[in-house]
């Protein structure tokens, strides 16, 4: 472990801060509103956990300062570090999948849609989200109804009201909506909601409910973050323990 993750201003690599200058300039509420009419009727494709998987084997995240490793060895690293714990097998099945929405780039969506950290849109973009000046260009940070601190929402109307930034958080979130708890389903749904559950921000959105959920997101985002290592699980000998895991939470095919 190591305490440079996420160690945005010592960036080895320009590409993260060209990622999200794309990323805050065009993801707008009515960004989102499209993708979620194209993508969440959920009619893409039916597949099961180990096709999306397979078929993630060769992405690398641009918005990720600390990994240049493909997804497959991300999502085992992580639920190793969990079961190394002796964490439940839910949540070791969650780390298992959590970052699976990336499917989205396979469907053609670029990097600054699919990955990165997701914020609220529809109201005032938070000073705590990384890079913050880089909203400038966002027509929504001067729209007459998503500027203001509040936006298009009241106070304490809990997030699942909110849109966030589209990406693969909330993608999978609907994919495995009917089959995960509300824990994991939360950790899915907002583990890339680092204003959130780090920094604290936007807590006026949120309601009891999900102050209670975000313990468990970041109790998971040691994990997502710290597993990260350059050493390559062997995902052969992995595999029986996994294909049970999966097995036993999820059906066979899923709709995408
Ligand atoms: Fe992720
Ligand atoms: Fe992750």
């Amino acid at each position: 472990m190591t305490t440079s993750h996420r160690d945005f201003d010592h960036l080895a690599r320009p590409r993260v801060r060209d990622f999200y200058a794309l990323n805050h300039t065009r993801q707008t509420y009515a960004f989102v509103s499209s993708k979620r009419r194209e993508y969440l009727p959920l009619r893409r494709r039916r597949m099961g956990i180990w096709q999306a998987l397979e078929a993630l084997g060769q992405i690398v995240d641009d918005s990720d300062p600390d990994l240049d490793l493909p997804q497959i060895d991300h999502a085992l690293q992580t639920a190793e570090a969990l079961r190394a714990d002796g964490r439940p097998r839910w949540l070791v099945l969650t780390g298992f999948v959590h970052d699976l929405g990336k499917v989205l780039c396979l469907f053609g969506e670029p990097q600054w849609a699919v990955v990165g950290d997701t914020f609220p849109v529809g109201c005032a973009f938070s000073q705590r989200i990384v890079f913050p000046e880089l909203f400038a260009d966002n027509p929504d940070s001067t729209h007459a109804d998503y500027a203001s601190e509040v936006g298009v929402y009241t106070p304490g109307c809990g997030l699942d009201r909110v849109r966030m930034s589209w990406g693969h958080d909330e993608y999978l979130y609907h994919v495995l909506q009917d089959h995960l708890s509300d824990e994991a389903l939360a950790i899915i749904r907002y583990h890339s909601f680092y204003a959130g559950h780090r920094e604290g921000a936007y807590d006026f959105l949120m309601n009891d409910d999900d102050r209670k959920l975000f313990e468990h997101v970041r109790d998971f985002n040691r994990y997502d973050l710290y597993s990260k290592s350059s050493e390559r699980p062997d995902f052969a000998s992995l595999r029986p323990y996994y294909e049970d895991l999966v097995a036993d939470f999820l059906p066979d095919r899923l709709q995408w």
